[in-house]
C-alpha cells in the first residue's frame, strides 16, 4: 500500500531515501520548465515536503499544495521557510538540530586552523612540487587568542568547548548573557573589535541579515580572521570581499555564502581564505542521523504522534 504522498525537494542518503520511498509515494520535484505541469497533475493530494536547511521552501509552493501538513525539513536551518506563512497556511515545520552541532563546530574549527596555518597553500605547495624549491611561507599561531563566537547557541556552545583546548580568551555576542564562563558583549561590533577570530554560528534572519557588516569587519581588523558556519546572509558578503582585497581582513574561513553554490570570483584567488561548498553537516554520520530525525518527525506527523523536533 502506497503511503501518504510526499513532494522531495532536496537531495537525501539514499539509505534515508530507500526508507522514505518505502514509507511513503515520494514524487522527486521536477526542474524547470516541467514544474507548472507537474503542479497542474500533482500538486492535489501532496501531505508532506521534504527539504533541505539551505533550500527551504517558497510561499508559493506552499500555496500551491493545497493538502500540504507538514514541511520536513533535513537540516537545522529553518530561515528559508516563512514560519508566518507556514501557520497561517496550518503548515507545521520540523527541523534537525543536535544530531549535526558537533560535525559543524568542528568544521568551523578547521576552517580557522586552514587560515591561520594556510593548510590549503601547504597543501598545494606538496602537490605542485614546491617543497624542493624552499619552504612554504610561516603562517600563524592559532592557539592562544581571542575568540569571539557570534551567536552562543547549540554550535555555538560546541565551537567554545572544541576552542577550551586552544588556550586564550571565549567571548560572545547574542540577545541574551548567559550563565557561561565567558565574556559577553551585546553588540557585534564590539565582540569583533575584542577578538582575533570571530566565529559566525547565528541563526539566519530578518534581525540577523548582514549583521557581519563593514563596520565589524573593520573591528576585527586586518589581523583578524573571520569564519562563517552560519548562513551567507549573515555577512555584507560584498563588504566580506572588499575587505579581504584591500588587507582590511586578515582571513576568512567560509562555508556559507550568499548565493549558493556561487562563490565571488575574487575570493578564489586569494590565499588567506578558505572555502568549503555547505559541508558543514556533511558527513555520513550526521546526514544519516539527520536523515533519521526527518522520517521520524514525518512517521510522527502522519501516526498523529507529538512531533519530536517541530519548528511550527
Ligand atoms: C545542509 C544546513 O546544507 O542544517 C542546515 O541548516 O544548512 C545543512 O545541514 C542541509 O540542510 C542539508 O540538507
Amino acid at each position: 500500500m502506497m503511503g501518504p504522498k510526499l513532494l522531495q525537494l532536496c537531495t537525501l542518503l539514499p539509505s534515508t531515501h530507500d526508507t522514505l520511498a518505502a514509507r511513503y509515494e515520494v514524487h522527486q520535484w521536477p526542474a524547470e520548465p516541467a514544474r507548472e505541469d507537474w503542479l497542474r497533475e500533482h500538486a492535489a493530494g501532496v501531505r508532506a515536503v521534504v527539504t533541505g536547511g539551505h533550500l527551504g521552501i517558497t510561499n508559493d509552493l506552499v500555496d500551491r499544495l493545497p493538502d500540504l501538513g507538514i514541511v520536513a525539513i533535513n537540516g537545522v536551518g529553518y530561515d528559508r521557510v516563512d514560519l508566518d506563512h507556514a501557520r497561517t497556511a496550518g503548515v507545521r515545520v520540523t527541523n534537525t538540530p543536535d544530531v549535526l552541532t558537533d560535525d559543524v563546530a568542528d568544521l568551523a574549527v578547521a576552517l580557522m586552523l586552514n587560515v591561520m596555518r594556510r593548510l590549503p597553500a601547504a597543501d598545494r605547495h606538496v602537490r605542485d612540487g614546491l617543497w624542493p624549491s624552499g619552504p612554504q611561507a610561516l603562517a600563524r599561531r592559532a592557539s592562544g587568542l581571542r575568540y569571539g563566537i557570534v551567536g552562543l547557541g547549540r554550535i555555538g556552545h560546541a565551537i567554545a568547548a572544541r576552542l577550551a583546548g586552544f588556550g586564550g580568551r571565549i567571548a560572545y555576542s547574542g540577545p541574551n548573557r548567559k550563565q557561561v564562563p565567558h565574556d559577553y558583549h551585546a553588540d557585534v561590533t564590539a565582540l569583533a573589535a575584542a577578538s582575533d577570530v570571530l566565529f559566525v554560528a547565528t541563526a539566519a534572519s530578518a534581525a540577523t541579515r548582514a549583521l557581519i557588516d563593514g563596520a565589524v569587519l573593520a573591528a576585527l581588523g586586518p589581523e583578524g580572521v573571520l569564519v562563517n558556519v552560519a548562513r551567507g546572509s549573515v555577512v555584507d558578503e560584498d563588504a566580506l570581499v572588499a575587505a579581504l582585497l584591500e588587507g582590511r581582513l586578515g582571513g576568512a574561513g567560509l562555508d556559507v555564502f550568499a548565493d549558493e553554490p556561487h562563490v565571488p570570483q575574487a575570493l578564489l584567488g586569494l590565499e588567506n581564505v578558505a572555502l568549503a561548498p555547505h559541508v558543514g553537516s556533511a558527513t555520513r554520520e550526521t546526514r544519516e542521523a539527520m536523515g533519521n530525525l526527518m522520517l521520524d518527525n514525518l512517521d510522527a506527523y502522519f501516526a498523529g504522534r507529538p512531533l519530536p523536533t517541530p519548528v511550527v
